[in-house]
């Protein structure tokens, strides 16, 4: 065996996680547990059910849904042939998920279905601010509903969280791809206009060129922007109902008072969208702008084996996210327990561990010292471990039939109360602390 990994920095002595997949630790769980607790209410708020899918799945299920032109599938999926011969990937996104559980589980026949995911996904990305191999989607799928109202409640959905989690640096960028149709259509006329400006292309998008033209329109490259800008329009290409359809989510979305920008380069990464698509940016988070994208993909169940389902949904990169709260919130709580027990001696130690129990059962949340030690380096231990209180209990507490009570986040003076009142004088304390 040799001592280094080029995919996890790993030596012999020092094994680390794999490059681009990070670990979330303790001290920063709590970011995550908020943002988590804000996804649930939201989703239940608009009537959103959770469904929860493999991480491995069949690889045809993304080569058929994604697309096999696309980056994902050329480049970034975790693919492997299992012992059964198999080929199987671990899922760079879970509407592909959702649409095969769904028609494997009747969930669209004759029925509607409102559907949010959370979990992590896998794209061999090269890892930067913002762009990890393994990351998190919080996603939302709605099936069944062909109008642009299901389209407007998606948006409704996102500016709920982002005002739940203080969250306002983000802006909605909102175009139409039409229908497949239209789509076939347009990507004639843009083969057309790039193929007369082929020269000026650079080698990506001369690739694309063949592949996807579409795609050529995403191009980061600000050289080929006054090209980009003056290539044909999609919407120029639409019929009456794809201009409704448009029409209905842009009159919805100034009802419910949700600014937008008609930005007709967004096409998404993805070959499954048709109609509306749209993106969530931000200038706070450098190069990696996009933190939410979605739209509707009206034929994928279809093309994944069920009945014509129109379908639209978005995901949003959690890590992204969790970096947007992180800079509007500048007073974000301490993470640490309310309450630390300090017992000394044995007898000490043996009364915090009942002590510590009653609290509990009040709701607090309560780390009991293990380890022993006199009282400066339990109190050290105390303050390190982020809690609000200390409740110290020694011999002459014990003899008292008293507890003494510290605050280890003010200078206010310990006090001295009876064992059986510190509950309730606890709950009084961290409820009238700010
Ligand atoms: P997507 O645009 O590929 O769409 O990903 C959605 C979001 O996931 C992005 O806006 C970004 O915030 C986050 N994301 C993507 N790749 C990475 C990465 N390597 N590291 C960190 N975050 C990342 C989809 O996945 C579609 N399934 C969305 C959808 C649902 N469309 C309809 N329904």
């Amino acid at each position: 065996m040799t001592g280094g990994c080029e995919l996890c920095d790993s030596s012999r002595m020092n094994i680390q996680s794999v490059k681009g997949m990070n670990d979330t630790l303790p001290s920063e769980v709590g970011e995550w547990q908020r943002v988590e607790a804000a996804i649930r209410d939201v989703t239940r708020a608009y009537g959103y059910g959770e469904i929860r899918t493999p991480i491995l799945e069949s690889t045809d299920l993304f080569l058929r849904s994604i697309g096999d032109q696309t980056d994902i599938v050329q480049k970034e999926m975790y693919t492997f042939v299992d012992q059964g011969g198999g080929s199987l990937t671990l899922r760079p996104e879970q509407t592909a998920g959702c649409v095969r559980a769904g028609v494997q589980h009747g969930l669209f026949h004759n029925k509607q279905a409102r559907m949010w995911y959370y979990g992590p996904m896998f794209r061999r990305e090269r890892p930067q601010r913002g762009r990890f191999r393994q990351f998190y989607q919080f996603g939302v799928e709605g099936f069944g509903w062909p109008g642009p109202d299901l389209d407007a409640e998606l948006l409704l959905l996102c500016r709920r969280l982002w005002r739940a989690l203080g969250v306002d640096d983000v802006k909605l960028h909102l175009n139409s791809l039409g229908s497949t149709a239209v789509l076939e259509r347009y990507r004639g006329q843009l083969v057309e206009y790039f193929t007369a400006h082929e020269h000026e292309l650079d080698e990506d998008s001369a690739r694309r060129l063949q592949t996807n033209p579409l795609r050529i329109l995403d191009s980061k490259n600000p050289k080929l922007a006054p090209l980009i800008a003056s290539a044909p329009s999609i919407i120029a290409c639409f019929d009456a109902a794809e201009r409704e359809h448009f029409d209905g989510l842009r009159r919805r979305l100034d009802q419910a008072d949700i600014d937008y920008v008609i930005d007709s380069s967004l096409v998404r990464g993805l070959d499954y969208y048709t109609s509306t698509v749209f993106e969530w940016t931000t200038d706070k988070l450098g190069a990696q702008s996009a933190v939410c994208g979605g739209g509707r993909y009206d034929d994928l169940v279809e093309s994944l084996g069920g009945k014509p389902t129109p379908a639209a949904g978005f995901a949003l990169g959690v890590e992204r996210l969790i970096e947007l709260v992180r800079l509007a919130d500048s007073n974000p709580p301490a993470p640490g327990p309310d309450v630390y027990l300090v017992g000394l001696g044995d007898s000490g130690s043996l009364s915090a561990l009942v002590v510590a129990e009653t609290l509990r059962d009040r709701g607090l949340e309560v780390v009991n010292h293990c380890g022993g030690g006199d009282l400066k380096r339990q109190l050290r231990q105390a303050d390190r471990s982020g809690a609000r209180f200390a409740v110290i209990i020694g011999e002459d507490e014990l003899a008292a039939g008293k507890v003494t009570l510290k605050s280890l986040r003010d200078a206010s003076p310990q006090v001295s109360v009876a064992g059986d009142d510190i509950g309730q004088i606890l709950c009084e304390r961290l409820e009238s602390a700010p």
